[in-house]
């Protein structure tokens, strides 16, 4: 397993045509599930690590995101990586820091993440980093497949979108979504969760319980109380607890079409999102 911190060895002819993961680091078996799903197509997979400061809001957790690439590498080397990629930050910003934030506020983003008003709203300017650094890797990385895990799913859509509307520059480059990993007990896998507290754990719990419990509601409203509720109970902050149509994430009256139920809430200084598709649209 190769570790690459310059872009220029990408261009390596055994790492052409890859299936790409573009992680943050601080991986977990979840990570770990979109490597193996991107190996299984049969490609040489790449995996870059970077905690990309632009999609960071001034208030958030930035400085404390966890850096941890050594087990990171040790996660990865059995599953049969071919390459790691480690940009540094100028490599990614070489126009400065300053200069790649406005760069994001001023990207036209698809809008699935202007209009919902669910990430987009809570983390303003969040979606303009994403959108710059994948866009970013996806140039320099130049994968036939890229692979994103549904926990994030607006950013899921974003990318989705992103790179229809963008066709000359992604080329056939497909976005393949990968079911959300849970941990035994329901709680999605997430790198935030080792912030938790031993005492929070099984209130964060509240998450998966709120989305299992939407799911016998029969009207919208009753789903999204329910779920309100069951976050209330644990003793989480909601930020929002919807039910959403699966493909604009726009509002929705009923369940005619697919839909999905999204929800982010606040533990303590954690903040944890999660979401399901709800099956039982007629
Ligand atoms: O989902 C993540 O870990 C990040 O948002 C991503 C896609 C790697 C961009 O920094």
């Amino acid at each position: 397993m190769r570790i690459i911190e310059d872009p220029a060895e990408l261009a390596a002819p055994d790492l052409a045509q890859c299936g790409f993961v573009p992680t943050m680091g601080a991986l977990h078996d979840g990570h770990g599930s979109l490597v193996r799903r991107a190996a299984a197509d049969g490609r040489p997979v790449i995996v870059s690590i970077f905690v990309n400061p632009t999609q960071f809001g001034p208030n958030e957790d930035y400085a404390r995101y966890p850096r941890t690439l050594e087990s990171d590498c040790a996660l990865l080397e059995p599953l049969g990586v071919a390459g790691v990629f480690v940009p540094s930050v100028e490599a990614i910003y070489p126009e400065g820091l300053e200069a790649s934030r406005a760069v994001a506020a001023a990207l036209p983003l698809p809008q699935v993440a202007t209009e919902p008003r669910l990430e987009d709203a809570c983390r303003p300017g969040h979606f303009g980093g994403v959108a710059l650094v994948v866009g970013r890797l996806f140039d320099m990385v130049r994968p036939s497949a890229a692979y994103f895990g549904e926990k994030d799913f607006q950013q899921l859509r974003l990318i989705e979108d992103m790179v229809d509307a963008e066709r000359a520059r992604f080329g056939a480059l497909r976005v393949v979504p990968c079911t959300t990993i849970r941990e035994r007990d329901g709680l999605a896998m997430s790198s935030r969760n080792r912030y938790l507290k031993a005492e929070e754990r099984d209130a964060a719990l509240a998450l998966s319980r709120a989305l299992q419990v939407a799911h016998s509601a029969q009207r919208v409203e009753t789903a999204e109380r329910l779920m309100r509720d069951t976050l209330d109970a644990f003793g989480l902050e909601t930020e929002y607890a919807v039910v959403r149509d699966s493909r604009t994430l726009l509002p929705v009256r009923g369940f005619e079409r697919p839909t999905r139920a999204l929800i982010a809430a606040r533990l303590g200084s954690t903040r944890l999102i999660d979401n399901a598709a709800m099956t039982i649209w007629r």
